[in-house]
């Protein structure tokens, strides 16, 4: 909230000073006076910059002589880092794959984290669903609309309700997912995966739906448009943003106030008495196109205390699930029983020694500092929990 009523006031005062400025040249006595000018917003600040030109910006005037900002980056590094797909497709990889093949992969990799058909659950980001429903105008109710809606299951964050692009989940699923291992997908399967989720977030690509079939590429990929792609832009920006802001200041009276401006004692600004009229200037805009949200309460609800809960099972929670909960890191998941059998077979002073000082890609205590005996007691939950 605070971020958009800052914004619109910043990127007002610009382009009000830009229109100032066009018309104005300020008198060379002036220079190296900061202060308010007609036509900047109230408190606004204007800096000289040269020949008589102000602008809204401090124009940094110290000398950069004998400070060494190294060398410029050559264009192989450059190009080691310009990895980035652009929302027009610019920088994506050639490659393809299917929704077919995008959906084998997803359940192999994806799925224990990220739940069937990207469902969520188990405390991971959900990829789908979420809030689908359409309002009366048939654009689907993305989060732009926060919860007004309460009879949906809005809002989640999800790629078909909230991703602005979807060249974006490429690069990001290629680069950061599994995320145990980063990059290990190749061009062609990360294509096949985006093509599935993008398919189980019902994503139509040039009007045509995405099945089994369906063959996704960087031509298409670029073709995407997300359903949330406009939520992220208030009234000022977006494509209409500078018309916006010009009927937005063509209208000061209404939108920003016209009172006069109190320099001092402003402290009693009339009013109060319910009938002289205030002499502070107000600034009466709200902004149209955001909904406050219900509550700001983020306290989360206590926290039931289990009392016949093995001693070592929240501690597990806690440390060692994100590994252990499925065996896609190598790890003996809990609850798999043939598993820890070949684990017990070791013997119980071994598999405790193994988890101290760790084993192959098991590090030691599991990346934790807790006590041997903490450590022990999690252990023996393990074993319980496999039985
Ligand atoms: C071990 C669990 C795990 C696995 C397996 C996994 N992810 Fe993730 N994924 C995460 C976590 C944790 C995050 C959140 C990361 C963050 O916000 O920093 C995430 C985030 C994401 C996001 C961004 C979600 C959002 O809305 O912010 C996408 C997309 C994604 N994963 C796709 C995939 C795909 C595709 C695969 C399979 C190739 C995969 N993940 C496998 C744990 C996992
Ligand atoms: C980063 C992932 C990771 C985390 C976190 C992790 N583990 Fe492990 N753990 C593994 C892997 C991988 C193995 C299998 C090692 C092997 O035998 O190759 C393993 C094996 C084990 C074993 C069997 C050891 C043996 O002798 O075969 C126990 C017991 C164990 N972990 C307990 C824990 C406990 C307790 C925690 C939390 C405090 C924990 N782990 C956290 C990855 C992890």
């Amino acid at each position: 909230m605070f971020k958009l009523d800052r914004k619109l006031v910043t990127a007002g005062m610009v382009s009000a000073l830009a229109l100032t400025f066009s018309v104005t040249t300020v008198s060379a006595s002036e220079v190296g006076e900061y202060k308010s000018k007609s036509g900047a917003i109230d408190g606004g600040v204007i800096y000289p910059r040269e020949n008589g030109q102000y602008t809204a910006y401090k124009y940094n005037e110290q000398s950069t002589k004998g400070v060494s900002f190294g060398r410029p980056a050559t264009a192989n590094e450059i190009k080691a880092w310009d990895i980035d797909a652009l929302p027009d497709g610019s920088g994506l990889p050639e490659g393809e794959g299917s929704v077919e093949l995008g959906d084998e992969l997803y359940e192999a990799q994806c799925a224990v984290c990220h739940g069937e058909f990207g469902a969520g659950g188990s405390g991971y980001p959900q990829l789908a669903g979420g809030n689908m429903d359409k309002d009366e105008n048939g654009v689907i109710i993305t989060l732009k609309n926060q919860r007004v809606y309460g009879s949906t299951d809005a809002p989640k964050r999800t790629v078909g309700t909230y991703w602005p692009v979807a060249t974006t989940l490429f690069t990001y699923i290629r680069d950061a997912m599994p995320y145990a291992h980063p990059k290990s997908l190749s061009n062609d399967e990360v294509y096949a995966i985006t093509a599935y989720i993008l398919a189980q977030n019902d994503i139509e690509i040039d009007g045509e739906e995405m099945d089994d079939d369906y063959v996704l590429n960087k031509e298409k990929l670029s073709k995407v448009a997300l359903p949330n792609r406009n939520g992220f832009y208030p009234n000022i920006d977006g494509p209409k943003g500078q018309e916006n802001i010009r009927a937005f200041f063509a209208d000061r009276a209404k939108n920003i106030g016209a009172g006069t401006r109190c320099m001092k004692d402003c402290k009693d600004p009339g009013g109060q008495d319910g009938k002289t009229p205030p002499a502070v200037m107000r600034i009466k805009y709200e902004m149209s196109d955001v909904t406050p949200p219900y509550a700001y309460d983020k306290s989360l609800p206590a926290k039931k205390k289990d009392e016949n809960a093995h001693p070592g099972k929240e501690a597990y929670q806690a440390n060692c699930v994100l590994c252990h909960k499925t065996d896609a890191m190598g790890a003996p998941a809990v609850g798999d029983k043939a598993a820890w059998e070949l684990v017990m077979k070791k013997g119980l002073d071994k598999v405790y020694h193994n988890t101290i000082h760790g084993i192959n890609g098991m590090p030691p205590k599991g990346g934790t500092s807790l006590a041997d005996d903490k450590i022990k007691a999690i252990v023996d939950y393990m074993i319980e929990a496999s039985k």
